[in-house]
């Protein structure tokens, strides 16, 4: 039984506590974040935590964000808080950054898969602050999305996903960034960026000086014990995702061709790009800027695959700003399979 709480006007605070109630009884509560919808569960209730990895299907070492609303909660989810956290948080927060730290004994190992560090992020959205105000525990929060398909960015995805095997679900109408949060590691020096996502990785070196980019951010296969959930095929749907990059005109022109010589073979194609492409079977116009094509990206794949299309040929972005993350999940989306111009 899945309980649906439409809140398309913002916090309601008589309804989110039904939705608090429920955390507090160890029982899951999907609910939208400025990023993407979150699937959460009492961060310090192993029990709880259990069912999160089970309803998605997610590896057992693929550790979970913990969201909190009021920065000293840090310190009841951390052992060392190092200065930049608050220099960080000071900027940031709330927002789409997760700060890695040791953690204490208090935070199961189940939520951190089992590492001894503890991700951490306050979300800027009324209604996740709204849930974990009401229910005073700190949410254990992965993308309320079964394990390998796009993050959801609206309630109708966590519908198709979750409906009937959690207790409740909020609606509160589309994300407002699309991509995931960005996730820096405070633990090495200088900071090592595990994720790019929503806050992109110049705003963060403005504030705190050069951080380093793990190699899986780019798609190398190497040394991922920090950076467990960069091992998994993500964003991953039916389709086969086939990324062009590259001079922009020159993209275009190669979508154009590649869309051309399929069709002919009798293939059906979905096309996800800066414009439109009437030709294909199915096409989603992304937007110009990086943020519209953010924010349009994980909808864009649901909706392509949905369409029953064999082949969703995407168009590369820029890496600048909202760009690495747009294109670290791009890349994942098709498995690396990606044809240079
Ligand atoms: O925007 C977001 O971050 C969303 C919303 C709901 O807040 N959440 C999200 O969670 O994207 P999830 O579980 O889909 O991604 C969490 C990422 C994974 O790549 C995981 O491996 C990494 O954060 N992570 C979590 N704890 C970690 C830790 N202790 N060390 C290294 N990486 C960690
Ligand atoms: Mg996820």
């Amino acid at each position: 039984m899945t309980i649906i709480i439409k809140m398309r006007e913002g916090l309601d605070e008589k309804k989110i506590k039904v939705a608090a109630k429920f955390i507090r009884e160890g029982k899951l509560v999907a609910f939208p974040t400025e990023t993407v919808y979150g699937l959460g569960a009492n961060a310090l209730d192993s029990k709880a935590v259990k069912r999160i990895f089970e309803a998605k299907g997610r590896p057992a070492d693929n550790p979970l964000i913990v969201h909190i609303a009021d920065f000293n909660q840090v310190h009841e989810l951390a052992r060392e808080v190092p200065p930049e956290v608050e220099l960080l948080a000071k900027h940031f927060w709330p927002g789409p950054l997760t700060v890695v730290l040791p953690k204490r004994e208090n935070v199961p190992r189940i939520t951190t898969g089992g590492l001894d560090t503890v991700a951490i992020r306050m979300p800027a959205h009324e209604i996740a602050l709204g849930l974990i105000r009401a229910s005073k525990r700190p949410i254990a929060a992965p993308s309320a999305n079964i394990s390998g398909k796009p993050s959801p960015t609206l309630a109708e995805h966590v519908i198709d996903d979750f409906y009937g095997r959690i207790e409740c679900i909020i609606d509160g109408g589309e994300t407002k960034i699309g991509v995931e949060s960005t996730v820096l590691d405070l633990t090495t020096k200088p900071p090592t960026l595990l994720r790019p996502g929503g806050l992109p990785m110049e705003e963060i070196e403005r504030v705190i000086g050069k951080i380093k980019i793990h190699p899986a951010v780019k798609g190398k296969e190497v040394n991922l014990a920090k950076a467990p959930g960069m091992k998994y095929k993500h964003y991953a749907p039916n389709a086969q995702v086939i990324v062009i990059e590259g001079v922009r005109e020159k993209v275009k022109g190669k979508i154009m061709e590649l869309l051309m010589e399929y069709k002919k073979q009798g293939i059906k194609v979905g096309v996800m790009a800066t414009g439109d492409f009437y030709e294909a079977d199915a096409y989603v116009n992304l937007g110009n800027s990086e943020e519209e094509i953010a924010r349009n990206l994980f909808k864009a794949l649901r909706e392509l695959d949905k369409s029953g299309v064999d082949i969703i040929l995407a168009e590369g972005i820029e890496e600048k700003g909202l760009g690495l993350a747009v294109m670290n999940r791009l890349r994942k989306a098709a498995g690396y399979k990606i044809i240079k111009v």
